[in-house]
């Protein structure tokens, strides 16, 4: 049955993108195979994302065209993994009975199983088909329904201390091959250090979807830390919903047949020193970043998203400050500019707190005069319920004040099952959250374009991802998976909030190339024809221009 072939393509966020990274691991030891095809695959797989209305729809989509297809051919299986799959739960199959396997993203390491029931299941109705009562002569399409679902009511919090986790399993049984020096994308890899949410923002299905906070043993991730770079990987970026809340308790830690086991989230105040009921037992997010830096030297960036705003300590700045090889680089969304809304999405700061963080981080972290700048991105949703021009207006001049060298901006969009979808009408009419929308876009343009420019002149050491999009068409080469993504940041690939479109062409006896600073700056330089490729390694780069938000330079 495992020598099927598996096309999984995924959406949504960077937790997503290791979700499947990690099932493909383990179906591809099971003897699975994976095509970039999905036509020619006969199991597809979408890892979906629900945390905006328009990223469902791209699921439904699909799904429709895979419910074609079947009816061709029903050995095909079908499978929607991940957080569309938990919030709309088995309301889905019934909605697009095409689909085969249901698997929340707090339920995967059951996948395996479930897909190898399906499997067997589908072929044997290809080879007996039942016929469609309503329509003789044609056969009904049959789902083989495999669903493992956590359930929002148990939060899977009931069960952990006293169970094995088999979701950390998963984590742990990461297949880690040796790097092709080539393949500058597997230099790069994602470590979850907290799966889950606690924050429970009002307007967010992710608490739902994604279930309680948990945070991993700092062991288990300096471990998988070091397999990465030993295999080759040069850059990390730890992965959490609300990354900087990581604490873990080392006097209150089960262990489970010897493996020890993940930790609730613990509520803490975050304050802005050191918790001070953090004893020589509890691993800070501090600590664990500065132990991860000491302890793994190979890996020459490490970064992590997403940030709270409420919970970065000095503690935090000042390991990072300390730490060469950690990137100043902080993703910490705002989401509003006026205290009226940010109360009403929960998100217990207020306008003056989050720009007294970002005053602190500032203080700590932004040293140009020493090539050391600090890089903030953000994200920001306009039209939230009962917003006004004068909301909007405060959100404005959050974004000019704060200076991000990008944003995610993103309409809000009611979610089934949060709290602003039952108890706000989503008033604000589309054609004015587009209109703000757009306005923030663009004001975020020309703050991008300040901040480049405030580059021109320093010399950075640049991370090659590889040839440029430009360079690679005119070598008219398609290195799998190799291609560089163009986008800015990276939480919502599909939503970039700019692409640099008018990217210039490389000389003609030159190889362009591209790359990201620390602070994840895109540079664009050129190479002498002939180089031997430099993907995957590091380069000195002096900046000369900006031009469409990236930034231009030569070697140094
Ligand atoms: N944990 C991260 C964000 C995860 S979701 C954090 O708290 O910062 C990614 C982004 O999607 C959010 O920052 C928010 O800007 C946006 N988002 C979440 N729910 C949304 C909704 N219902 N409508 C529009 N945007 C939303
Ligand atoms: Fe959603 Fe808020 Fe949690 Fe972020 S912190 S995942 S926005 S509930
Ligand atoms: Fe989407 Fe789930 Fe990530 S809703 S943004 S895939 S946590």
């Amino acid at each position: 049955m495992a020598s099927k072939r598996v096309y999984i393509e995924t959406f949504g966020c960077q937790m997503n993108e290791l979700d499947s990274e990690l099932v493909s691991g383990q179906l591809r030891a099971l003897g699975y195979q994976f095509t970039p095809d999905p036509k020619s695959a006969e199991v597809v797989l979408y890892n979906t994302c629900s945390v905006r209305e328009h990223a469902e729809q791209k699921v439904w989509s699909r799904l429709g065209e895979m419910a074609i297809r079947k009816k061709e051919d029903p050995s095909l299986v079908v499978g929607v993994l991940g957080c569309l799959a938990e919030r709309d739960g088995e309301s889905l199959i019934r909605r697009m009975p095409v689909v085969d396997v249901l698997v929340g993203p707090a339920e995967l390491d059951k996948l395996p199983a479930l897909l190898d029931n399906a499997v067997r299941t589908n072929v044997s109705l290809a080879e007996n088909p039942p016929e469609d009562a309503n329509n003789p002569g044609e056969n009904r399409v049959v789902s083989a329904r495999q669903v493992a679902l956590q359930g929002t009511a148990s939060r899977r919090s009931a069960t952990l201390a006293a169970a094995e986790d088999s979701l950390e399993m998963l984590d742990l049984s990461r297949a880690v091959s040796p790097i092709d020096a080539q393949a500058s994308t597997s230099r790069s890899a994602y470590v979850r250090i907290t799966r889950g949410c606690n924050k429970f923002c009002t307007y967010c299905v992710v608490p739902f979807t994604r279930g309680a906070e948990i945070h991993r043993p700092p062991e288990h991730i300096i471990e998988e830390c070091r397999r990465l770079a030993d295999a080759g990987v040069i850059e990390i970026t730890l992965l959490g919903q609300t990354v900087n809340h990581y604490r873990f308790e080392h006097g209150a830690a089960v262990t489970v047949n010897g493996v020890k086991q993940p930790q609730k989230g613990r509520s803490f105040a975050g304050g802005h020193r050191r918790d001070p009921f953090a004893g020589e037992s509890t691993t800070t997010f501090a600590d664990l970043l500065a132990e991860i830096h000491e302890q793994v030297p190979g890996i020459q960036r490490l970064r992590f998203v997403t940030s709270y705003p409420r919970d970065f300590g000095d503690d935090v700045l000042e390991v990072i400050r300390d730490h060469p090889r950690i990137c100043r680089y902080l993703h910490v969304p705002a989401q509003s500019g006026s205290d009226r809304i940010l109360k009403m999405m929960n998100r217990g700061y207020t306008v003056g707190e989050y720009l007294d963080f970002v005053d602190r981080a500032r203080s700590f972290l932004h040293q140009p005069e020493k090539g050391r700048p600090l890089g903030l991105s953000g994200d920001f949703i306009v039209g939230f319920p009962t917003e006004t021009d004068e909301d909007f207006r405060a959100t404005y001049e959050l974004l000019q004040r704060v200076r991000y060298k990008n944003s995610f901006i993103f309409k809000y969009s009611p979610r089934p099952g949060t709290t602003a979808f039952d108890r706000l009408v989503d008033d604000v009419p589309e054609a004015v959250k587009r209109r703000r929308n757009g306005e923030l876009l663009a004001l975020q343009n020309v703050v991008a374009e300040a901040v480049a420019r405030e580059h021109i002149g320093a010399t950075f050491d640049v991370f090659i991802e590889g040839p440029s999009r430009k360079e690679a068409k005119k070598r008219k080469t398609s290195r799998s998976g190799g291609l560089v993504s163009l986008t800015i940041g990276g939480q919502d690939a599909a939503e970039p909030y700019c692409a640099p479109a008018l990217e210039e062409p490389a000389e003609v006896d030159s190889m362009q190339y591209c790359g990201r600073t620390d602070t994840d700056l895109i540079v664009f330089f050129d190479l002498p024809q002939g180089s031997p490729d430099p993907s995957g390694t590091f380069a000195r780069v002096r900046i000369e221009s900006v031009r469409a938000l990236s930034l231009y330079g030569r070697l140094a």
